[in-house]
């Protein structure tokens, strides 16, 4: 057994790693919070998040909605503001622990899905979606549908990751390239985030601004969370051996131990706005 496995948290991050919704039935919603607020806290994550809330400007009175609002904290932000909050989340047991986390603020979460958002045309001042289109089957149409729902001179950030811009070290390249191949098929649309910008230009919007963000993971890092998901997947599917997986464990596992270990990726934001009626 690898080192990663034998820390226990393989298993844990393999169950809870997907957010796909084709997952839901079978995901847990505590695991996944737990996730969500590791992410929240990476200076990358918080980075784009404060950059988001600056390019949408949101103004007390207006309705601002958040697709694929996860635990809830950016709707909470919204509704602080003095805004209609609302948040959209598939996710019966995420949408449960957002209101239980929302405390006294004044917020709305409720079902939907980002291609199918429940909402009337142009009545809605703000959009976010973050991390949520790497998970999506239509990430296109699912923009369309958030243009749809803005009002003209709306704002709209999405922000996502992508998943090829990921460097690991160290470990044989070949067997990472096979890794990362086999994580790539496996995941709903790993490209997203040097896609936003098309996809908000494909939906008849104005682009306003866009930003990047490195995530660097610590060395605590090399036995969790991506390393782990990653590392499990591609055992699962075939793309690596027992042996491969076991020296690649080994490599990641010693280097963390010597504070050698890397792991970074790029996140990507992009902001716009419908065009004001003339
Ligand atoms: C990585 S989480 C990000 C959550 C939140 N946006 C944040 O910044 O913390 C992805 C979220 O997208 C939701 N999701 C998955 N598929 C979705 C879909 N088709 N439409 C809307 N949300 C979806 C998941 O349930 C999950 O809450």
């Amino acid at each position: 057994m690898s080192e990663i496995e034998a820390s226990g948290e393989l298993g844990a991050n393999v169950r809870i790693g997907s957010f796909k919704i084709a997952d839901a039935a079978t995901t847990d919603a505590a695991g996944m919070a737990f996730v969500l607020d590791q992410m929240a806290g990476r200076p990358a994550v918080q980075a784009l998040k404060a950059w988001a809330l600056e390019q949408l400007a949101p103004q007390p009175g207006e309705t601002a909605v958040d697709v694929g609002s996860g635990t809830g904290e950016d709707v909470v932000a919204f509704a602080d503001l003095g805004l209609r909050a609302i948040g959209v989340e598939p996710s019966a047991g995420l949408r449960a622990e957002a209101v239980r986390r929302s405390g006294p603020s004044e917020v709305e979460f409720v079902e939907g899905l980002a291609d199918k958002l429940p909402f009337d045309d142009e009545s809605v001042d703000v959009v976010r979606c973050e991390r949520v289109l790497q998970h999506v089957e239509d990430p296109a149409g699912s923009v369309r549908e958030m243009a749809r729902v803005l009002r003209p001179g709306g704002r709209i950030v999405l922000i996502d990751t992508d998943w090829q811009t990921a460097i690991i070290h160290p470990a044989d390249p070949e067997v990472l390239q096979r890794m990362v191949g086999s994580f790539l098929a496996q995941s709903a649309n790993p490209y997203s985030g040097r896609q936003l910008r098309g996809q908000l230009v494909g939906a008849g919007l104005e682009i306003a601004g866009e930003s990047a963000a490195t995530w660097l993971e610590p060395q605590s890092g090399a036995r969790q969370g991506f390393i782990s998901m990653m590392h499990a997947r591609a055992f699962q599917s075939g793309a690596i051996t027992a042996a491969e997986a076991e020296a690649f464990a080994k490599g990641i596992t010693e280097a963390a131990d010597r504070g050698a270990f890397h792991m970074s990726l790029t996140m990507y934001a992009v902001s716009a706005v419908k065009a004001p009626v003339a």
